[in-house]
């Protein structure tokens, strides 16, 4: 069956002294209140990987990366590989993530390349989809959801497919406080599972795990999560507050 994950994604914030604390306080707090049933993920900077893991070690909550490259290793200054991550039992790497293609240039293309090798070396992608403002207003968000579906993990085999978590985050939700309303999340998760199922089979899309992002909240996470389809959520600014992050956790 497929989990319940919620992730944060704290983006380019903390200082090493406040990433050392939230992620002890969401460790701390996710033991302390025996959550169980979701699996919980927090995607922290590159430089506090290490530190992060080793606070969380026995508390149920685990890390992810935020990006990676599509590149096995080499001279290729600045970036960090997944053999990297790999090596140091980085369990969640996010990849295509809004802001990395609009500002990084990420095209579904390249991102076939990062699923591959992240795959390859057994780390779990959360793959990150959503529409613009105005595909939306265009109509066209569905068309266009589902393409990056198509051009980005559809070469995969079943078995491979079944090992990412997909996170569904319209981009004008993102950072705005606008989120889209719990219909709007339940009625495109469906699509991209029934899209999923057109290509897999029922049985394999029943078993991916789509989170939600964009604007998630402790007052609106319970709602959005109830959607059928909607299996957590990434969620980025309300997860640099260790209570109200794991107050959305709990909100299954
Ligand atoms: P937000 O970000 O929760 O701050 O809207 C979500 C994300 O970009 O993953």
């Amino acid at each position: 069956m497929r989990k319940n994950l919620v992730a944060g994604n704290w983006k380019m914030n903390t200082s090493f002294q406040e990433a050392k604390k939230l992620a002890s306080e969401v460790a701390n707090m996710v033991k302390d209140e025996e959550i169980s049933g979701v699996e919980v993920v927090i995607c922290v900077p590159f430089p506090y990987l290490s530190v992060a893991s080793k606070l969380s070690e026995g508390t149920g909550v685990k890390v992810g990366a935020q990006n990676c490259s599509q590149k096995a290793s080499g001279a290729y200054t600045g970036e960090v590989s997944v053999t990297m991550l790999k090596s140091m039992e980085v369990p969640y790497v996010v990849i295509g993530h809004s802001e990395r293609r609009e500002y990084f240039s990420e095209s579904n293309e390249l991102l076939t390349e990062k699923i591959d090798i992240a795959l390859a070396n057994d780390l779990t992608p959360i793959f990150c989809c959503g529409e613009s403002l105005e595909t939306r207003e265009a109509g066209d968000h569905f068309e266009f959801v589902c393409q990056q579906l198509t051009e980005s993990l559809f070469h995969l085999t079943a078995e491979q497919l079944q090992k990412l978590v997909i996170a569904y985050e319209p981009i004008w939700a993102i950072g705005t406080g606008k989120t889209a309303s719990a219909e709007q999340a339940q009625e495109m998760h469906a699509k991209l599972r029934s899209h999923l199922a057109n290509q897999y089979g029922n049985e394999v899309a029943e078993e991916i795990s789509i989170l939600y992002g964009g604007s998630v909240k402790p007052n609106n996470a319970k709602e959005i999560f109830a959607g059928k389809d909607v299996d957590g959520g990434l969620v980025g600014g309300a997860s640099l507050d260790s209570r109200g992050f794991v107050d959305i956790i709990k909100s299954f």
